[in-house]
């Protein structure tokens, strides 16, 4: 794992931005593999402003989101669909027949597990993920992989954990249905990207932070799987880097990662 850690969640969204983009410029046609939540908001803006300052283009991109919520249309606001619209396909040059969230409208069990199935036969087709953006929740999970879930997973419906639909309660009116249900990329779908980076902000992340770098592999916080990644970079704040036994070598493997880039051994 690569730990970068930044003094503010500005600096995080600036350092996965300038991944987003090498990866674009890097390939003809890229695959990217997106998150939603409140963490990666602030990347988003940051590549709108790229976009709207004639700096980067996303014609030739496509896109493969991690979840979505099953229970609600996709015109919903609080859909993942929705969210990305919002905040990211309509407002820049993207094609949107090449942005890909799953399909969980249907309130059918056998056709929400077909859909899922065919989610990964489509990222399979068009030749995987080049780079996959993650935020972590408070207990550990990736996509809506909750604690527990296999390390081999593959996209399938999962029951979101109590913390989870806590966590998300925020989002939803008091009176309004909130789901619980949700289709996922499973571990095993998101472990073959080539490049993985996640993002963590903030304090209420430092533990679940803790327990994905430092702590054993396990189930009971799926990020942990990220340490047998041959290319996860997680990028940090300071506060969500705060519980890191280890953080003055990270700060300190970056330095010197630095000087490498640059030609320098010593
Ligand atoms: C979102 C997703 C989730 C979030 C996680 C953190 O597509 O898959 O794993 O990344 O719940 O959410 P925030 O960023 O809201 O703290």
């Amino acid at each position: 794992m690569q730990v970068i850690i930044l003094p503010t969640p500005k600096d995080v969204a600036l350092h996965a931005a300038n991944k987003v983009v090498d990866v674009i410029i890097k390939k003809t046609s890229p695959v990217l593999g997106l998150a939603t939540g409140s963490t990666p908001i602030a990347l988003y803006n940051e590549l709108v402003c790229r976009h709207q300052a004639g700096r980067l283009s996303f014609k030739s991109i496509r896109t493969f989101n991690l979840d979505e919520y099953i229970g609600i249309d996709e015109d919903h606001k609080q859909s993942y669909r929705s969210f990305m619209n919002r905040y990211l396909f309509d407002l820049v040059d993207i094609d949107l027949t090449n942005t890909h969230v799953p399909a969980a409208a249907s309130l059918d069990p056998e056709t929400l597990n077909h859909n899922a199935a065919l989610y990964d036969a489509e990222i399979s087709a068009v030749g995987g993920i080049d780079l996959q953006i993650l935020g972590i929740g408070t207990n550990g999970h990736i996509g809506f992989n909750e604690p527990t879930s296999s390390f081999s997973s593959r996209t399938r419906i999962k029951t979101l954990s109590e913390s989870t639909i806590a966590a998300n309660k925020r989002f939803f009116m008091a009176d309004e249905f909130q789901p619980y249900l949700a289709i996922t990329m499973g571990i095993g779908t998101i472990l073959e990207s080539r490049e993985i980076l996640l993002m963590a902000t903030g304090k209420e992340k430092a533990s679940a932070v803790k327990d994905m770098i430092e702590g054993p592999l396990s189930s009971m916080c799926p990020a942990s799987i990220l340490q047998t990644h041959e290319k996860a970079i997680i990028v940090l704040d300071e506060e969500a880097a705060s519980s890191l036994t280890l953080k003055e070598y990270y700060l300190w493997c970056e330095t010197k990662r630095q000087q490498l880039h640059k030609g320098n051994c010593v």
